[in-house]
């Protein structure tokens, strides 16, 4: 199984990552470590201890990582996923209050295992990522794979003409990740708007625990009147498991800092990034509900 520490700032979409990463089978999920980037630090932190508590596996560690972008305020997206980042789902809360601080707890992890041997699932803005490479940059080296949800690359964006909400959230994050010349993969939202649950697929979810918390997730995510909605950070857990599920191009690409913060545009100066371009949208959906709802 592979090993893997999520980076995550649950969020609704984040939430069902982690439901699928936890119950799949094909992970070894070693920790979870947060940020501010849907709602704020607390919210997220307590949301990813209450999905641990929920499914059973509160020995996995939660890690508060970054309360704030690098070099901004925070986008405020919570029409989308609540107060509270899961818009009131109801979930048992943990035992023990999550140390800080994501940063520290990653560098020691990974020097303290064999090299490549532990991959980022990065679900949300990247400045637990970009703190890793430039505070302790011999053990960033030392990560196998960073599989990141974020930005938009031929398509247009979600929160400015062409910035999506993770890379907008901490353009100078994503800029420093861009530029390391690790081995990453960008999930774009090219990809990740084509895989969107509707009502039926929701529905078909239910039947157990991990199924039926998703479902509920699915519902809560729709709001008012949403016929379908995009399964974005799920994407990452499927890119992992399948590849061959996507398209996948090398790209040179650069962060616009300033116009559209977080926009990403051709740069040939810049290290070849490996970018999912295109889905099998229903293989996707599948292989998603098949880990989520395995008993
Ligand atoms: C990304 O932004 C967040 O709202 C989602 O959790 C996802 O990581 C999509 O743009
Ligand atoms: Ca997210």
């Amino acid at each position: 199984n592979r090993r893997i520490i999520i980076d995550t700032d649950p969020g609704l979409d984040d939430a069902l990552a982690i439901l699928h990463a936890l119950n799949c089978g094909r992970f070894e999920v070693l920790g979870l470590t947060t940020m501010a980037g849907n709602i704020g630090i607390d919210n997220t932190t307590r949301n990813a201890g209450r999905l641990l508590a929920a499914m059973g596996r509160s020995d996995i560690p939660v890690i508060t990582g970054a309360a704030k972008p690098l070099a901004r305020g925070m986008i405020d997206i919570s029409d989308i996923h609540g107060s509270d980042g899961l818009h009131g789902l109801a979930l048992p809360e943990p035992q023990a209050t999550p140390p800080s601080d994501a940063v520290v707890w990653m560098a020691d992890l990974l020097l303290a295992e064999p090299a490549s041997s532990v991959d980022i699932f990065a679900l949300g803005p990247l400045t637990n990522i970009a703190g890793l490479i430039t505070q302790h940059p011999e053990a960033a080296a030392r990560i196998g794979q960073i599989i990141a949800m974020g930005g938009a690359v031929d398509e247009p964006g979600n929160i400015g003409p062409r910035s999506e909400f993770n890379f907008a959230t901490d353009p100078e994050a994503a800029d420093i990740v861009l530029r390391a010349s690790l081995d990453l993969t960008l999930v774009p939202l090219d990809v990740t708007r084509k895989v969107r649950a509707d009502t039926a697929y929701m529905t078909a979810l239910r039947g157990t625990k991990p199924g039926d918390i998703a479902a509920d997730i699915i519902a809560l995510y729709f709001g008012t009147g949403r016929e379908s909605r995009p399964l974005h950070d799920p994407c990452v857990m499927l890119l992992a498991l399948e590849p061959s599920l996507f398209d996948i191009e090398p790209r040179h690409l650069s962060v616009d800092l300033t116009d559209d913060p977080g926009a990403l545009s051709p740069a040939q100066d810049q290290p070849a990034t490996k970018v999912a371009l295109r889905v099998n949208a229903k293989g996707v959906l599948d292989l998603l509900a098949e880990g989520l709802t395995r008993t």
